[in-house]
């Protein structure tokens, strides 16, 4: 435990906040906000470096009604995992990329950003002082959400003149309502969610607000979700709303290159790296929709959605259908893929974070 997240839980009241568990049900985890306990906070102003954050207890901020985030969109975040093995340890899953992620979409986003260093630390600390949220070993996973934002006025189109660095957390279970069942997919080519030289390949917030609305129509007609193609030749596959996708045939394995227009997602680049080491061949190049016609298997990543087996995609009113289940490809690299995040895979990436 940090000295910060020591004196933070001293703070509090030791018989709620040292019970082992939280007092929830922990058999029907979605991806709804659970509130829990403490949050880290970290503040900084344009020409200078972050402060030293700290853990707080979870509660509302305080803007000004002219910060850059809520009139300009200023905006990035991240999403990591925390997971409590079966031996009861902790860990987490790459919270270094996440860091690394979040200083690249501040850069394109003329934000400043926290070090490597203490965006990790600020994940462990707000981890630690929320370890009652953590489920059970199995029952989900304490998703951490660290958001950097604009919170210094501007009126004028500017970047903001102060910086907020938040993480806050809630325990998930599955992202989808389907929970474990494949995925059906809508491809929809009147929305797009990136174009060539905007900001689709960061995790801006102005990435997802606008496509709200093209998922609603979506699940409405009872689809879990929509697929996007490209802005330009309305034929070449982007990515889902939430998630990366990928295309199997045979032992080839094949998803969108990230040219800008689709997210470098964290479980995206770990599964071509599980896959390749189970003998697939993994392609990042530009898909045309017209391949899916051909795929033996479909599936998605993220860290939300972890990896998630597509059943049906619909395009043009057209249904392909694809195979799911224990023996698919998706499932094999979703098994490595959790086994590693939950220590029981020998982890030879060093991919895993005790804390
Ligand atoms: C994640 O997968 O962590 C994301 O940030 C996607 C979000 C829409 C839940």
């Amino acid at each position: 435990l940090t000295a910060q997240a020591a004196s933070a839980l001293r703070e509090s009241e030791p018989m709620v906040r040292y019970e082992e568990y939280a007092d929830i049900d922990w058999n029907n985890l979605g991806f709804g906000l659970t509130r829990t306990d403490y949050m880290y906070k970290a503040k900084c102003t344009l020409d200078n470096n972050f402060e030293q954050g700290q853990v707080t207890d979870y509660g509302n901020v305080e803007l000004s009604p002219a910060a850059g985030v809520l009139n300009y969109g200023q905006g990035i975040f991240e999403g990591t995992k925390a997971f409590r093995g079966e031996d009861g340890r902790i860990f987490l899953f790459r919270p270094d990329q996440n860091a690394i992620r979040m200083q690249i979409g501040a850069e394109r986003m003329c934000m400043q950003s926290p070090s490597i260093q203490q965006f990790v630390d600020a994940v462990k600390q707000t981890t630690i002082a929320n370890k009652r949220w953590i489920p059970p070993p199995g029952k989900g996973s304490l998703y951490l959400r660290p958001l950097l934002i604009g919170t210094g006025p501007t009126l004028g189109l500017s970047p903001a003149p102060e910086y907020t660095f938040l993480v806050y957390a809630s325990p998930v279970g599955n992202y989808f309502k389907e929970g474990t069942a494949p995925l059906n997919l809508y491809v929809n080519n009147e929305f797009h969610r990136a174009t060539r030289g905007g900001a689709g390949g960061v995790k801006s917030i102005t990435n997802y607000a606008p496509v709200i609305k093209a998922m609603l129509k979506a699940k409405e007609q009872g689809y879990s979700d929509v697929l996007y193609l490209d802005s330009v030749h309305k034929k070449y596959i982007e990515e889902v709303s939430s998630c990366n996708i990928f295309l199997v045939k045979g032992n080839v394995i094949s998803t969108p290159a990230t040219v800008g227009t689709i997210l470098e997602g964290i479980t995206r680049k770990s599964i071509i790296d599980i896959a390749r080491d189970l003998g697939y061949k993994v392609e990042e190049r530009l898909v045309a929709i017209d391949e899916l016609m051909e795929a033996d298997e479909v599936f998605t990543t993220g860290t939300a959605v972890s990896v998630a087996s597509v059943g049906s995609v619909t395009y043009n009113d057209q249904r392909l259908e694809y195979k799911t289940g224990d023996e698919s490809v998706s499932q094999k690299l979703y098994k490595t893929l959790v086994g590693i995040q939950l220590g029981k895979i020998e982890d030879k990436y060093n991919w895993v974070v005790e804390i």
